[in-house]
């Protein structure tokens, strides 16, 4: 997936008819900004369209299944990305569904960033496997789809979150036994010291998610002290890059200096979100 995301974005003149005549259905719960612009551009710029769906315009709101709109959809739509709070509504739709279903993400994680991340630090580095990603903040949907994918493609990864704030065992479960066999490092550590020490990356996410916006105060209590800032990343080490998967909320997560500074490459890594959803949808849809 990365080497065809690869091409695309270097050539991607050779794929402009690559979904000709193919439609995307985009299903958006809740709010986006890249993930909805980088689907709905990439699929016209293979050739094909994509049709927003959002929170009020289907019978989903008034009660219609998850199963009966994955049968009906599947009856016009070559495929579906859905942006949604429950994971279980996204695994029913493509239990139903008959065409394919792309997850844009879930309370549980975010795929399509993960590949994207992954995509943009083998750019960066020339290559991904033996290198050590470290996480600080909240371990949410970001941070679980970053775990699988560092698992995936051979990177060590420390996650580093306050007691209330740290990885489900459900997560982890999923990833212990693939990183045992290829002998990679998980470690979870409250400490931001130990967990960014010698790393080549440092990622941090918002602190309050979407849907999670009751708790804002007592988040920002409890992860007071895990601000990614110039001190952290001095910890880090010299080399190492800043990578976030925007929307930031500056100030809190990750100060100004940082993210606007000489290490942050969140920009390119939002542009990778475009080709590496291409990808995606040549190799699902085509
Ligand atoms: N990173 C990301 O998925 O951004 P949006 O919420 O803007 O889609
Ligand atoms: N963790 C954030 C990611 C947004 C792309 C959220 O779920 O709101």
């Amino acid at each position: 997936m990365l080497d065809l995301a690869d091409r695309i974005k270097h050539s991607p003149q050779d794929f402009e008819s690559a979904l000709k005549g193919k439609t995307l259905g985009m299903i958006f719960n809740k709010k986006s900004t890249r993930t909805r612009i980088s689907f709905q551009v990439g699929i016209f710029q293979l050739g094909g369209m994509g049709l927003f769906l959002g929170p009020e315009e289907m019978q989903l709101a008034r009660g219609e299944t998850i199963s009966d709109t994955g049968k009906v959809l599947s009856r016009f739509l070559d495929g579906i990305m859905i942006r949604t709070f429950s994971h279980n509504d996204v695994l029913d739709l493509a239990k139903y569904a008959s065409v394919p279903v792309i997850n844009g993400l879930t309370d549980f994680n975010h795929p399509c960033q993960a590949l994207a991340d992954m995509m943009t630090i083998r750019e960066k580095f020339g290559k991904l496997e033996g290198l050590k990603l470290a996480y600080v903040g909240d371990s949410n949907n970001v941070a679980v789809s970053l775990l699988f994918a560092s698992v995936k493609f051979g990177l060590h990864i420390s996650l580093v979150s306050p007691k209330g704030y740290t990885l489900t065992k459900e997560a982890l479960d999923m990833s212990r036994a693939e990183a045992e066999a290829k002998e990679l490092k998980i470690v979870l550590t409250e400490n931001v010291q130990e967990g960014v020490a010698g790393a080549d990356i440092v990622y941090t996410d918002v602190w309050t998610s979407m849907g999670q916006e009751k708790e804002q105060q007592n988040r920002l209590k409890d992860l007071a002290g895990y601000t990614v800032d110039e001190e952290m990343m001095n910890a880090a080490g010299r080399n190492a890059l800043f990578m976030h998967c925007l929307p930031a909320h500056r100030g809190e997560e990750v100060s100004w200096s940082v993210i606007d500074g000489p290490m942050s490459i969140v920009f390119d890594q939002a542009e990778n979100r475009l080709h590496l959803q291409k990808a995606i949808m040549v190799s699902l849809m085509q």
